[in-house]
């Protein structure tokens, strides 16, 4: 067994794992990021694609925006569309001045990837068997196989940063944890499709035959999504089937959807997890591993980020001034904001899906939701102001 030593060993180079290393380095703190897929596979997941404000200038004062300003799309607005009409939330007007960039979650992680390897970063892809140990002392340990070699890290600190199917959760003892979560009764078929989006904005759309999603990545490539059965089966699903269904549940007047060649295509479960708290010792989960958020609010990439940057507040404070104070509260600090950004995600799910079990009054009453945020200033302002993202809770 080969024995390393580093201040935090990291587990996954996700958005949280990546952006973690990074920030650790640019305070001096030595990190090392293991993955257990290769890079080509991580960077080419097709998944997040909105990145809030707070995310952007984060990655803009990390040095790693640049790729992102020049080709980032930034939008002041989203569309609501029910009933055959599009109203448009103005995020500018309603949170003085603020956006959103859509620019895919793939694009970053080739930054970071890019970022870290230039600063001399430690980023291991294709790591097998990794385990987390001897979590209750001062040293834990990352015990791995690289290269039918198998290593163990002493650490000062560990991040779980390794999604949902990770080992980190599992690691810490079950009666340390308390777990909440909701499972929808309904999935999101994606695709994406070589055809320049058909409108500047996104547009969410409620429609009796479940929801529907325009989105973007590009000038040239649209992303689009359908709400669908949990275990819908894609194989149904031909590209003719995906194209008639989104005109349908997309229709407007003077308003056309431009089609183009698929791409891609899949289908995604949906829940709300949530798990408390998100620390066990000097083992700290961040991202997906500690919560999923339903896409409907676009958040799960943003609030992974948010967790991480106060972690590296925390173990910046550690390095720095010996002091364990912030890290202590990691996770009171990240749970208020994932509370609040679950509300907001389970609220958008709620008012734009069609439920298997809703009846006439659901849909009025889901109409109404609709016709009040889109016509009160006060409605529409929460609803913007939690798109572009809360800000970070002070953290004195
Ligand atoms: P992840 O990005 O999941 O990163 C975790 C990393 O850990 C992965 O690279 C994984 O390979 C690695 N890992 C796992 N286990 C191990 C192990 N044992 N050892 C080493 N490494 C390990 N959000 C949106 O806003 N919009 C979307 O359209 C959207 N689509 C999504 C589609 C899918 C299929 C999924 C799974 C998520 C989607 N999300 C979407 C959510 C968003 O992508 C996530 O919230 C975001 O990726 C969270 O980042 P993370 O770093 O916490 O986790
Ligand atoms: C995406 O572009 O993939 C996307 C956009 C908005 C969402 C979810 C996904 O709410």
């Amino acid at each position: 067994m080969n024995v390393q030593r580093t201040q935090v060993g990291i587990i996954g180079a996700g958005p949280a794992g990546l952006v973690l290393s990074h920030l650790l380095h640019l305070h001096g703190i030595e990190s090392v990021v293991f993955e257990n897929r290769s890079r080509q596979h991580v960077e080419e997941r097709v998944r997040a694609g909105v990145l809030e404000q707070g995310t952007v200038d984060l990655l803009t004062q990390m040095g790693v925006g640049e790729r992102m300003q020049r080709e980032g799309l930034v939008h002041y607005g989203i569309e609501l569309r029910f009933n055959g009409e599009g109203h448009r939330i103005d995020f500018k007007d309603l949170t003085g001045g603020k956006g959103i960039t859509i620019y895919a979650q793939a694009e970053v992680l080739k930054d970071l990837n890019n970022a870290r390897i230039a600063a001399g970063g430690q980023v291991l892809f294709e790591v097998e068997d990794v385990a987390v140990c001897d979590l209750e002392s001062s040293h834990p340990k990352i015990r791995y196989r690289k290269d039918a070699t198998d290593y163990e890290l002493h650490c000062d600190f560990i991040a779980g940063c390794d999604g949902y199917h990770g080992i980190c959760r599992p690691s810490i003892p079950s009666h340390a944890l308390t777990e909440y979560d909701r499972i929808y009764p309904f999935g999101w078929l994606g695709i994406l499709a070589e055809a320049p989006p058909s409108s500047h904005e996104l547009i969410y759309a409620y429609h009796d035959r479940g929801f529907a999603l325009l989105s973007m990545r590009t000038p040239h490539i649209s992303r689009l999504y359908l709400q669908c059965q949990p275990d819908e089966d894609i194989e149904t699903w031909s590209d003719d089937r995906i194209w008639h269904e989104l005109h349908t549940r997309l229709v407007s007047s003077n308003w056309k959807l431009t089609e183009g060649p698929v791409l891609q295509k899949g289908v995604t479960g949906m829940r709300s997890f949530v798990v408390e708290p998100m620390q066990y010792h000097r083992l700290f989960l961040a991202g997906d591993s500690a919560h999923i958020v339903p896409p409907t609010g676009a958040k799960g990439l943003n609030l992974a980020v948010s967790d991480v940057q106060i972690l590296a507040r925390g173990l910046d404070e550690y390095y720095s001034k010996c002091s364990l104070r912030l890290l202590d509260r990691y996770s009171e600090i990240c749970l208020r904001r994932v509370w609040k950004v679950q509300r907001f995600s389970w609220w958008m799910t709620s008012m734009l899906h069609r439920f298997t079990d809703d009846n006439p009054f659901d849909q009025r009453r889901q109409l109404a939701e609709l016709d009040y945020v889109t016509s009160s200033r006060a409605a529409s302002k929460s609803l913007a102001e939690n798109y572009v993202g809360l800000p970070l809770d002070p953290l004195e």
